[in-house]
C-alpha cells in the first residue's frame, strides 16, 4: 500500500445558510438544523477516519461556509495553490487556509487577486494522475487554468460549466480510481463533454441522470474502492457495483441547503504525482483591439458575451472611453479559450464584428494551397459579408468581391478576392485559420443611427404590423432617390406576390423605373403568366377569390403554352403575353434570373435547371446592386442575401416573421424587414411612390 490518504475537514461549529451564493441556498436562510448538520458531518468524518487521515482546521466565526473544505485551494504534492474567492462573502475565509497550508510546510501560491479560482470544488485529479480537470464558468476563472498547469506541473483540460445548479466541477464530476468517470453531461458544454468523451473510454464513463445528480451524487468522496456520498439510487448503485465500487451513503440533507455535500467538505491533500506527467495546458490566449462606437453601439459587451457563450473568457486590458457623443473608444481586450478550436471559433466571431488583433500579435495571414480542385484545405477562413482585408508580407490588402459563406484567395501578385468552393483549382492561395484577417465594420454612434435620413428606423429591425405604414414611406422615398440618381434596384420575388394580388402593382414599379434585375424561380413566372392570360393563379380566380372550375389545369397549360412558344420574351412578342410582371419585363428590357428548384413543374423553357448556372446568373445581376427588394420569396431571397455584401440596402417583406428576422439580422444597419401581406405592402408602395410625385403632376396641370 502506498502511503495512507490525508484529507483535510473543518467542524461545522459555524456552520448555517447565511447568504445566498448558489441555488441551492435560496429560500434556506438560517434553514438548516445546527443539531443534524453536526450529526450528519460526524457520520461523514467517522467513515472517513476508517479509511484515511482526517485533519481538522479550525472553524471561524463568521465563515458558515468554511465547512467546505474542498474550496480551500488545491494541492499536489508539496505545492498548495490557495483559493480565490469569486463572492467575498467567503472571501475571509483565504487567510485561515492560507495559514494552515504554510502551517504544513506547503509551498503556497496565490493567484492575482482578481483572478478567482475556488480550489479543489473546481480542480479535480485524474484518479491516475494523468491530469487535471479544472472547471470554469461560474466561480472559477478560465485564466486561472494556466497557473495551475505551471505551479502543479501537471497537464490541465478546461471544462465549461454552464448549469447555475452545478456551478463547482465538484457537483457534477466524480473522477474515480481505475480511471472511471462518475458525471453528470447536463452540466457541461458540448466542446467540454466531447473533450470528456475523447479522454475517458466509454466503458469508463458512468452517466449520472438528473435525479441522481440533484442529489449530489456525484459530489462523492472516492477512496480506492470506496465511494462515499449523501444519495444515490439503487440503478447507479448497481452500476458503481458493477464494476467493482462500493457505495456508502450518508446524509448529509443539511448541507445540500448550502450547495454542497460529502467532496464538498473535504479536501484531499495526498495526490499522486506521476513522474512523467508535466505542465500542459491547451489554453490560448490572444489580444485583440477594437475601435468605434463600442459601447452606444453596444459592439463592446456583445464582443465580450460572445467570447463567454463560446466558452472562452476576457479580461479588458485598456479602455479608452470617448467623451463626446461623437468621438469613438477604444479597447484591448485578452480572449482564452480552452482549445486551439475555441479560439479560432471566437476569433472569427469577432473579426465579424470589427475586432482586429493587437499590434504586437498582428501577423500575416496563414496561407495553404488547394490540392483537390474544388476542394479548401481544412482550416480555410469562411469570409463573411463585411469587408475585408487581409495581411500580406506586412500589408493590409482588401478582399475584391466580398460575400459570404466564401474562401479567399490569394493570387500571384497579392490581390485577394472571395471564390467559391467550387471555382477553387490547385495551386490556389487560400488564407487558413484567423490570423492577419480583419473586417471593417462600421459601427454607427447613436447620433449617426438616429439622424440617418434614408433608413433611420432600422435599428429596430422588425417593424410590426402599425409600423409598415411608415416603414411604407421610407422605403418608398428610397426607391425614388435610387431611381432618379441612376441607381440599381433589384428584386426578388416568390409566387405569393401574385397569389396575394401584388402582381399588378410590382408591373407597375417595373413600368416606372423602379426594377433594375428580377430574380426568381419557376413559380412566380407561371403564376403571373396564368394571371396575365387566364386571370387566375394557381387555378384561383384573384378578382373573386375563387377556385375557377378546371382551374388547377391552367397552370400546366400556360407552361406548355411558353414552351411552345420557347420562351417568354417570344411569347410577348407574339402577342400571347400583354400584361403582368414578365410581360413587363421583357417590354423593358429589365435583366431577369429563374432559377429552377426540384418541385419545379414543366419548367419554363427560361428556367435554369443548372443550379450552379443560376447562381452565377443571380451573382450577375446582383454586381452593383443599391437595394434590393425581397418579396416573399424564403429561398431566393436567403441566397441572395448570402451573395451580397455588406452595405447592399436590404428590405424583406414576408408573411413569416422568421424569414424577416433571418434576412434583417446581418448585423447592419443597412437592411429592414417588414412583417407583413406582400400584396398589401406592394400596393401602399406604389400608392406612395405615386404621392411622391404628385406635387410636380399638379404644378403641370
Ligand atoms: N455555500 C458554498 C458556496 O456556495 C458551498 C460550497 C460547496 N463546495 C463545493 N466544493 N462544491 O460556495
Amino acid at each position: 500500500m502506498s502511503d495512507p490518504i490525508r484529507i483535510l475537514m473543518c467542524a461545522p461549529d459555524y456552520y448555517d445558510v447565511d447568504y445566498v451564493i448558489n441555488p441551492w441556498m435560496e429560500g434556506n436562510i438560517h434553514k438548516s438544523s445546527k443539531e443534524r448538520a453536526i450529526i450528519q458531518w460526524q457520520g461523514l468524518y467517522q467513515i472517513l477516519k476508517d479509511r484515511s487521515t482526517v485533519e481538522l482546521v479550525t472553524p471561524q466565526k463568521g465563515s458558515p461556509d468554511m465547512v467546505f473544505t474542498a474550496n480551500a485551494g488545491l494541492v499536489l504534492g508539496n505545492v498548495a495553490v490557495i483559493s480565490r474567492f469569486f463572492h467575498k462573502e467567503r472571501q475571509g475565509e483565504e487567510p485561515h487556509f492560507k495559514k494552515w497550508f504554510e502551517e504544513q510546510g506547503f509551498s503556497v501560491y496565490e493567484l492575482p487577486k482578481d483572478l478567482p479560482f475556488e480550489g479543489a470544488g473546481d480542480a479535480l485529479f485524474d484518479r491516475e494522475g494523468r491530469w487535471l480537470w479544472a472547471g470554469y464558468g461560474f466561480r472559477s476563472e478560465l485564466d486561472s487554468h494556466p497557473y495551475l498547469a505551471k505551479w502543479l506541473d501537471i497537464e490541465v483540460l478546461s471544462l465549461r460549466l454552464i448549469n447555475e445548479r452545478f456551478y463547482h466541477l465538484d457537483t457534477c464530476f466524480c473522477p474515480l480510481s481505475g480511471g472511471y468517470l462518475l458525471y453528470y453531461p447536463g452540466a457541461f458544454d458540448a466542446y467540454s463533454n466531447r473533450l470528456i468523451e475523447m479522454r475517458i473510454a466509454q466503458e469508463k464513463r458512468i452517466i449520472v441522470e438528473e435525479p441522481d445528480a440533484v442529489n449530489f451524487a456525484c459530489n462523492a468522496v472516492n477512496i480506492d474502492k470506496t465511494i462515499v456520498m449523501n444519495k444515490i439510487s439503487k440503478t447507479l448503485t448497481q452500476q458503481l457495483n458493477n464494476v467493482g465500487f462500493e457505495v456508502i451513503e450518508t446524509p448529509l440533507s443539511e448541507f445540500l441547503k448550502a450547495g454542497g455535500a460529502a467532496k464538498c467538505l473535504t479536501l484531499r491533500f495526498t495526490e499522486p504525482i506521476l513522474e512523467d506527467v508535466h505542465a500542459n495546458t491547451l489554453i490560448e490566449t490572444r489580444v485583440i483591439q477594437m475601435q468605434g462606437h463600442l459601447l452606444d453601439a453596444g459592439v463592446l459587451s456583445k464582443a465580450l458575451d460572445l467570447v463567454v457563450e463560446s466558452g472562452g473568457s476576457f479580461k479588458v486590458l485598456n479602455f479608452s472611453l470617448g467623451i463626446e457623443r461623437q468621438s469613438s473608444s477604444a479597447a484591448e481586450v485578452r480572449v482564452s479559450a480552452p482549445s486551439t478550436e475555441s479560439m479560432n471559433e471566437i476569433m472569427s466571431q469577432l473579426l465579424e464584428l470589427g475586432a482586429f488583433p493587437s499590434f504586437q500579435e498582428a501577423n500575416d495571414a496563414k496561407i495553404e494551397e488547394v490540392n483537390k480542385p474544388g476542394v479548401a484545405p481544412d482550416d480555410f477562413y469562411v469570409s463573411t459579408i463585411y469587408p475585408t482585408e487581409v495581411r500580406i508580407g506586412s500589408q493590409w490588402i482588401p478582399v475584391s468581391k466580398q460575400r459570404m459563406d466564401g474562401v479567399i484567395v490569394i493570387d500571384s501578385n497579392d490581390n485577394t478576392s472571395c471564390k467559391l468552393l467550387r471555382d477553387l483549382q490547385i495551386g490556389d492561395k487560400v488564407v487558413i485559420g484567423v490570423t492577419g484577417i480583419r473586417t471593417i465594420k462600421q459601427s454607427d454612434s447613436r447620433d449617426q443611427r438616429s439622424n440617418n435620413q434614408e433608413f433611420s428606423f432600422m435599428g429596430a429591425g422588425v417593424s410590426s404590423e402599425r409600423r409598415v405604414e411608415l416603414v411604407v414611406e421610407q422605403i418608398a422615398w428610397e426607391l425614388r432617390q435610387i431611381r432618379d440618381q441612376g441607381g440599381k434596384i433589384v428584386v426578388t420575388a416568390g409566387p405569393v406576390v401574385i397569389h396575394t394580388g401584388g402582381g399588378q402593382h410590382l408591373s407597375s414599379l417595373i413600368r416606372d423605373g423602379y426594377v433594375h434585375a428580377l430574380l426568381g424561380g419557376n413559380a412566380i413566372a407561371v403564376h403571373d403568366i396564368e394571371q396575365s392570360i387566364m386571370g387566375t393563379s394557381l387555378g384561383v380566380d384573384l378578382l373573386r377569390g375563387i377556385p375557377v372550375r378546371g382551374g388547377h389545369r391552367h397552370h400546366l397549360k400556360i407552361i406548355n403554352l411558353i414552351r411552345r412558344h420557347g420562351s417568354i420574351a417570344a411569347a410577348v412578342e407574339e402577342g400571347l403575353i400583354t400584361k403582368g410582371v414578365m410581360y413587363e419585363c421583357v417590354k423593358n428590357n429589365i435583366p431577369f434570373s429563374l432559377s429552377g428548384s426540384i418541385r419545379d413543374d414543366g419548367p419554363l423553357p427560361d428556367t435554369e435547371m443548372d443550379l450552379i448556372k443560376a447562381q452565377e446568373d443571380y451573382a450577375k445581376l446582383i454586381e452593383g446592386a443599391d437595394m434590393i427588394l425581397m418579396l416573399s420569396s424564403m429561398l431566393h431571397s436567403i441566397g441572395v442575401g448570402n451573395m451580397t455584401p455588406a452595405g447592399v440596402k436590404m428590405v424583406c417583406v414576408d408573411i413569416n416573421p422568421a424569414v424577416v428576422t433571418k434576412l434583417s439580422d446581418r448585423g447592419s444597419v443597412e437592411s429592414v424587414g417588414v412583417v407583413t401581406d406582400v400584396g398589401l405592402f406592394l400596393s401602399l408602395l406604389v400608392k406612395q411612390l405615386e404621392k411622391l410625385i404628385s406635387p410636380y403632376a399638379s404644378s403641370v396641370n
